[in-house]
This record gives structure tokens, C-alpha cells and sequence, in this order.
């Protein structure tokens, strides 16, 4: 904590200046994607104004907070069993007050407060800044709520908290919501219309990081490609700005480019892209810097014509390969992943072939497959029967997975007997006399800690490997940086 007390007001972003006792617990969690966990990191820095210090320890926290994941009823059945765990300990310390964040406060509202009696408070993502009057509220012994999404809100102007950080990589988060409308997605109705923060803010934070050791960021946003700044306000208004607003705005290549530029000797990552929005003024950027990474997450979600059009995927099949093609072309060593759902209504044996078709065509380096979940309110829940057999999902999940297990080994195959550079992250989970960090494609690499420490730049000699690990030995340090 006492870092950000040293922090120093840099263009629109807010000192910290902690009130006098800051003897306040907050014990916070997050579920679900990286927004999420970039999203607590916001709030952290928001209560930590209001007198609250992190706690790793729940049964000394003052105040609980959840941030919740509402993208498979899965990840809701986990929350839930949380909720249970915070029960029990709010029995042994019933001034502690619990607090629900994030899609699952926006998914279901007030319903919260009825269904499950230990939540105080249920806050949505775009209400954070409320935060200290909705505790307020509860303090003085009311439940309270804010869910109301913002036109405006991307918290440009908050400096996060850096929560469990290794002091090497950090999130940025870039955009807030999302347009799509993909017609399994509960995102647009949890996290509201697609909106892009000031990119003189997104370069101050990474300026920022950059100063206190960071080396590597990763830009965040549902839909990074679809990236616009033309001075505030939704992506869907951008038809209504100036043509002044106009001629100065900033896409997301002339973005990746600004932050690539204004810290040469840090990695740039980004996700996630769609797709139908990327763009190849983004892959010539990538290829152009040498310091952004050469990796990107494009999930395709499934290989059959038939299904990405009932998704509101606004591309083909082929329009997929040609991206695919093109990205190769430009940068042949870029690693790339995948989400794929199995089970979408109507999906046949045939449609599933095609997922299949369409993997071996891409041979990923790895990927995040479900089985279809029907979410509530969505225009696939409305529309469409979920009349795939749970059986049938799970087979074709599992087919999947292996398929995926395959390639990945495929890939990092082709690493053997190579040299790459490798960014020390931590100690590697299976022995503490090795190191674990990713290569610029994104593949986990460990070897001997010898003199090197994390943060290192270090080139490692690929000897042998998992399905999805590198295994070498360190031959010096990379000049790159
Ligand atoms: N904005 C990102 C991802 C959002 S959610 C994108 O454009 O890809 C992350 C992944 O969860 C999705 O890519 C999708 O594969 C999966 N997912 C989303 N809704 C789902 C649902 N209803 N059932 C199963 N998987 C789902
Ligand atoms: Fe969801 Fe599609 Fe947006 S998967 S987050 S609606 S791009």
C-alpha cells in the first residue's frame, strides 16, 4: 500500500490521498474474466481513499466484496457457493458487511437482496465510483443498490490498486461494454453499451507501470478491435460526433502503435479481439513493433456457417480463414488461441465437423472451449430451443479438448531444439529451482533460476516439452530489452 502513497498526480489521474485511519479491512475476490480482476483493482483503489486496506484473510475483513461472473450458470453456482462460505463467517463476525460486484449484481439486481439474505450490497460495473456512499448506507444498517450503467464511466481517472501483482505484467483496461449483441452473450446486458477511455489515460497508466518496474501490460477490453476515441461517449454515437471529433480520433491500431511507441522496452499484449472487427492495420502494427506481442486470442466460437450466423458472428467460415491467412503472412510465427461453445441450439453432427475442420485448418496454440450454457434474457434464450442433449455437448466438448491437446503439442513441438526470449513471471508451480514465463507467443516456458531473477529478459534454449510447456535451459540475456 505504501506505494501508492508516493503516487504523483500525473494528467487526469486522482492522487491517492488515504484518510487519516485507514484501519478498515477489505477482503475482495474475483470470479470470471480479466475485466474482472482489472475492474477489483479499481474498486481497491476507490475504498482505499474511504479508509479500507486489503486483507488476504476473509474472517478479519470489515467488508467483503465479490466480483462476479455471470457467463455460464456455472460460474454463477460458484459465486453462490462463496455467498455460503461468507455465512459462516459472518456468523463468528456479524459487523462484517457483504457486498456483491460485477455481472451478476447487474443480472440480477435487486433480486439479490431477496434471494440471498447475507448480501448488504449490490453494486454494478459501472457504479464503483457510489461505492463510498452506497457503504455509507449500509453502515447506518439499510440495504443498498446501484446498477444504473454509465454512457460515460471507464474509470480513466482512477489509479487501480495493484491487487496479488507480480510486479511484472499488468492489466490496462481500454474499453468498457460491449455492441456485439453475440445472441448467446450475457455481456452487453451486464455490461452495457461499448465505450473507450481517453487515450491520453491508457498511456499515463502504462507511463506509470513502466516507472514502478512493470514489463509487460496487457490492453483489455470485450472487444479490443472495436477500440475508438473520438473525446467520450458510446461507440454507437460516433455517427453524431464533429468532424473535428472525427479527423483526430484514435483507432485501435494508432493506439497499439501510441503505447508500443511510448514504451519501447515493454510488452504489449491485448485482449480479446473479434473477428468481425479486427482489422489488418492491427496486424501490420503488430508486425511493424517489435515489442508487441506476437499473439493474439481470436475466438471463432464455432467452425459451421450455419451456427455463427444464428450467433450474430457477422463473419464466415472463410472470412475467418482469409484473417487467419493474413495473419500469418505478416507475422508467421504468431501464436494464436481460441474460445469454441459446443451445443449451440440446432447444432448438428455436421456443424460440429466443421468446428472440427476448422481447428485442424488453424492448428491454435490453445484455446478456452464450453459447453453451451442458455443465459437468461439473451436473444439465444429467446429465440432458440437449447435442444442439444447435455450428453451430446459434453462428447463434443471432449472431442474438442483432445483435438486442442493435439495441436497445442503440435506447437510447441516446433519450439525444440530453438531459442526465444522468455519474460521471468514467478516461480515455476512444480519446483522452486525453476523460473515460469511466457514467450512472446504466449507459451508457458520454465527453466533453471540459475542468477536470474523475475523481470528478466532472458533467451531460452527449448530442450523438451509438455502439450502446452516449453522446457529449456537459459542462454543469456536478451538484448531486446
Ligand atoms: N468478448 C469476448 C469474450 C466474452 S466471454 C469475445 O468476443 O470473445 C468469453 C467466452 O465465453 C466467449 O468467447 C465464449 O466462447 C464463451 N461464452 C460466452 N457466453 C457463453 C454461453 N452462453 N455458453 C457457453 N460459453 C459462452
Ligand atoms: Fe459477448 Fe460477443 Fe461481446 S461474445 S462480449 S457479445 S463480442
Amino acid at each position: 500500500m505504501e506505494k501508492i502513497l508516493d503516487e504523483k498526480q500525473q494528467g487526469n489521474t486522482l492522487v491517492m490521498e488515504p484518510k487519516a485511519s485507514n484501519n478498515r479491512k477489505l477482503f475482495i475476490e474475483s470470479y470470471g474474466c480479466q475485466m474482472n480482476f482489472s475492474d477489483s483493482e479499481i474498486v481497491a483503489s476507490i475504498l482505499y481513499k474511504e479508509g479500507f486496506n486489503t486483507t488476504q484473510n476473509l474472517e478479519e475483513a470489515d467488508l467483503v466484496l465479490v466480483n462476479t461472473c455471470s457467463i455460464r450458470d456455472k460460474a454463477e453456482q460458484t459465486v453462490r457457493k462463496r455467498l455460503e462460505k461468507y455465512n459462516a463467517v459472518k456468523r463468528i463476525n456479524p459487523n462484517m458487511k457483504v457486498g456483491v460486484l460485477g455481472c451478476m449484481a447487474e443480472r440480477l439486481k435487486s433480486k439479490f437482496l431477496e434471494e440471498e439474505k447475507i448480501v448488504d450490497l449490490v453494486v454494478g460495473p459501472d457504479a464503483y465510483k457510489d461505492l463510498p456512499n452506497l457503504i455509507n448506507e449500509v453502515e447506518e444498517g439499510r440495504n443498498a443498490m446501484n446498477v444504473i450503467l454509465s454512457k460515460e464511466e471507464t474509470y480513466g481517472d482512477i489509479s487501480p490498486v495493484r491487487l496479488q501483482s507480480n510486479g511484472v505484467s499488468a492489466f490496462v483496461s481500454i474499453t468498457r461494454g460491449c455492441d456485439n449483441m453475440c445472441t448467446f452473450c450475457v455481456v452487453p446486458f451486464t455490461r452495457g453499451r461499448e465505450r473507450s477511455r481517453d487515450p491520453q489515460s491508457i498511456v499515463e497508466e502504462v507511463n506509470d507501470l513502466a516507472a514502478k518496474g512493470y514489463k509487460e501490460i496487457t490492453l483489455l477490453g470485450q472487444n479490443v478491435d472495436s477500440y475508438l476515441w473520438y473525446g467520450g461517449g458510446l461507440k454507437k454515437d460516433y455517427k453524431n460526433a464533429s468532424e473535428m471529433q472525427k479527423a483526430t480520433a484514435v483507432n485501435f491500431a494508432s493506439l497499439l502503435k501510441l503505447v508500443a511507441e511510448a514504451q519501447p522496452k515493454m510488452r504489449i499484449r491485448f485482449s480479446t479481439s473479434n473477428p468481425q472487427d479486427m482489422t489488418m492495420d492491427v496486424i501490420e502494427a503488430m508486425a511493424k513493433h517489435r515489442n508487441i506481442c506476437k499473439y493474439i486470442h481470436l475466438p471463432v466460437q464455432s467452425g459451421s456457417d450455419r451456427i455463427l450466423k444464428k450467433m450474430n458472428r457477422l463473419h464466415t467460415r472463410q472470412e475467418y480463414f482469409e484473417m487467419i491467412d493474413n495473419i500469418k503472412k505478416l507475422i508467421p510465427d504468431c501464436g494464436i488461441s481460441h474460445d469454441i461453445i459446443t451445443g449451440f441450439p440446432t447444432e448438428t453432427e455436421e456443424d460440429h465437423q466443421d468446428t472440427l475442420s476448422l481447428m485442424e485448418y488453424v492448428k491454435y496454440g490453445f484455446g478456452f472451449m464450453f459447453a453451451y450454457s442458455e443465459r437468461p434474457g439473451t436473444m439465444a434464450e429467446r429465440k432458440f430451443k437449447d435442444d442439444v442433449p447435455e450428453d451430446i455437448k459434453k462428447r463434443r466438448l471432449t472431442q474438442i479438448v483432445n483435438l486442442q491437446q493435439e495441436h497445442s503439442r503440435y506447437n510447441t513441438k516446433k519450439y525444440l531444439g530453438k531459442t526465444a526470449e522468455v519474460l521471468i513471471e514467478k516461480e515455476s508451480k512444480k519446483s522452486d529451482a525453476h523460473w515460469s514465463g511466457r514467450t512472446s507467443q504466449n507459451t508457458v516456458a520454465v527453466f533453471p533460476k540459475e542468477n536470474y531473477k523475475i523481470g528478466d529478459f532472458v533467451n531460452v534454449k527449448f530442450e523438451d516439452c509438455t502439450s502446452a510447456t516449453l522446457i529449456g535451459v537459459a542462454v543469456g540475456y536478451s538484448d531486446n530489452y
